[in-house]
């Protein structure tokens, strides 16, 4: 089997190489945390703003990297951009999260576009370039989008929704119509991420945020699919493109997930059994996560456990060091540090 060459760390796990000291990063690590996040978000004005000014967007991006010394970073945007450059309305209201104009019936899905306005996101290109050009050639810059499930859960409800039933009611009820709204996200993601490689990112995520809630049938086809898609599709055109897959509480149908998709890497949530994982989606791939971001609200012993027992599941294995979801914004900037210290002192 041909080894990777790579400088980087991340990418060496990602080709399935374990390293001695796990690389670390962490779900949403430019956010409301940060003190300089919060400065530049204020005088972005809107979060989409933020998002479309290249030179804002590279500085959020940059922040944690320079703050933590982490192995990877993550473009600053949102996976609502898509349907955005989609033609659909989206907006974020301060203190309640995004708001889209909801796509719930066949009639208004037949109007939906098949094919994205690509110049919409080019300031998210411009970004990924500004960022590339200044990360340390050791650091990896990742590239994401949503996966169809999770970003049409959004569109079709016009907001986020405590259990999702909008999507899931509208694709029991009318299931071609709701692949017509897979299907433009599976072909404009599949165009996105490959520019997004094409400006400097080494790797891409795809997040399923809400893969948990689908029964296995209904995973199959909204979740795994799609996402199957999604990864064929951008290798064809970039055959050694690394990709990690997030289909948070997927739990058991993990092993399944892995062998449909093809991703080289999955990231994994707190709740996952680590002998499940370990034997039937670490044999075959790298595992990233997942450390429980209310451990690291906590600190102190209870975070050094919750470090040393993510450790002891996975780091002997391929392994990236993550959180199991997004770090959350009354998190203390100390305990991040303290996680920090602890993952890269370990000799395992
Ligand atoms: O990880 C990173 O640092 C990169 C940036 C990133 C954001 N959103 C920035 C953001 C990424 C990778 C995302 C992904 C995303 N966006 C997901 C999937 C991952 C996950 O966390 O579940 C989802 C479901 C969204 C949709 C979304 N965006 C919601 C539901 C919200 C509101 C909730 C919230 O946290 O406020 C957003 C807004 C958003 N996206 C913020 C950030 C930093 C907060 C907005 C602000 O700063 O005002």
């Amino acid at each position: 089997m041909n080894q990777t060459v790579t400088n980087k760390p991340f990418i060496a796990v990602l080709s399935g190489q374990r390293q001695a000291v796990p690389p670390i990063w962490m779900m949403r690590q430019a956010g409301r945390y940060l003190p300089e996040y919060r400065e530049v978000r204020a005088k972005a004005g809107g979060f989409l703003d933020l998002c479309f000014s290249p030179e804002l967007a590279a500085e959020v991006t940059l922040q944690p990297i320079r703050r933590f010394g982490f192995d990877a970073a993550i473009i600053f945007s949102d996976i609502l951009v898509v349907p955005y450059a989609l033609g659909r309305s989206v907006r974020f209201e301060v203190g309640e999260g995004p708001r889209l104009e909801p796509l719930d019936t066949p009639e208004k899905i037949s109007a939906l576009a098949t094919e994205a306005d690509f110049s919409k996101l080019e300031p998210v290109f411009e970004a990924l370039r500004r960022v590339r050009g200044v990360l340390a050639p050791s650091t990896a810059l990742i590239g994401f989008c949503g996966a169809p499930w999770t970003v049409a859960t959004y569109m079709v409800a016009g907001q986020g929704t405590p259990d999702q039933a909008p999507a899931r009611l509208l694709a029991y009820r009318h299931p071609e119509a709701f692949s017509k709204i897979i299907d433009a996200l599976v072909g404009t993601s599949i165009a996105y991420l490959l520019k997004q490689l094409d400006a400097g990112a080494d790797a891409l995520q795809i997040f399923d945020t809400w893969a948990g809630v689908l029964s296995p049938r209904e995973f199959a086809r909204w979740s795994m699919e799609p996402t199957r898609r999604i990864v064929e599709g951008v290798r064809s055109a970039r055959s050694d493109a690394k990709i990690i897959g997030f289909p948070r509480g997927a739990g058991a149908l993990l092993p399944s997930y892995v062998a449909a998709t093809g991703v080289d890497a999955v990231s994994i949530d707190w709740t996952a059994e680590p002998k499940l994982i370990r034997e039937q989606v670490q044999s075959k791939v790298a595992v990233q996560g997942n450390l429980d971001p209310l451990a690291l609200i906590t600190g102190g012993a209870a975070l050094d456990q919750a470090v040393d027992d993510v450790l002891a599941s996975y780091a002997q294995g391929p392994h990236i060091f993550n959180l199991g979801h997004g770090i959350l914004p009354e998190t203390p900037i100390a305990h991040v540090e303290q996680m920090v210290a602890r993952v890269r002192a370990y000799r395992g």
